[in-house]
């Protein structure tokens, strides 16, 4: 994927960006305040931003631990803003996913000392959670989340008035 790949027809992309970094866990939390920061764009509550935050994290770990072997590769995200939607992409040009169902159950892990939660915190923390992967060429997890104020049951929660990140980022 390329950081000047237009969006598709019809989906008019308020703002957009594009990281892409090593994939070292020194860079999980710049990925993760990244996208935080990024989507303080839109009126999230302080726990919606904890909550992408989380999502992000579990997302980028996982090409972090799983995608490359000793040689390493990179990883790339993407946060784009359409209307009041916030849309996440993690991907990696690594190992992929043989069965992307079995790897999105909860404790499925191929890592022993893992807990196997990973995909099913993406799960919970965004409203829609699209995995894409090919064994050999690679993953990308897709996350979507619509701010608190567009959401059926998004009344009554504090919201952060689209002001700049909150400054636990
Ligand atoms: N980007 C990725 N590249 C290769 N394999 C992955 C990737 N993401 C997830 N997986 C596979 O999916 C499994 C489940 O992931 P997850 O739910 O995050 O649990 P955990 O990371 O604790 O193993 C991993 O153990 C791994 O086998
Ligand atoms: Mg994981």
């Amino acid at each position: 994927m390329r950081a000047e790949e237009a969006p598709g027809p019809g989906l008019a992309v308020d703002n957009r960006m594009y990281l892409v970094l090593p994939a070292r866990s020194a860079n999980l939390s710049l990925a993760r305040a990244a996208v935080a920061a990024f989507a303080a764009q839109l009126p999230f509550t302080v726990e919606d931003l904890e909550d992408i935050k989380v999502a992000v994290s579990e997302a980028v770990s996982n090409v972090i631990l799983h995608a490359y072997g000793p040689a390493g590769g990179d990883v790339a995200v993407t946060a784009a803003l359409r209307g009041h939607d916030l849309e996440v992409t993690v991907e990696d040009n690594g190992c992929g996913i043989a069965d992307v169902s079995q790897a999105r159950q909860p404790s499925f892990t191929t890592c022993p000392d893992r807990m196997g939660l990973g995909f099913v915190l993406m799960e919970s923390f965004m409203d829609q959670v699209d995995v894409a992967s090919a064994p050999g060429r690679g993953t990308r997890v897709k996350m979507c989340k619509a701010s608190s104020e567009h959401r059926a049951q998004g009344g009554g929660r504090e919201t952060n008035g689209g002001e700049p990140p909150h400054p636990a980022l």
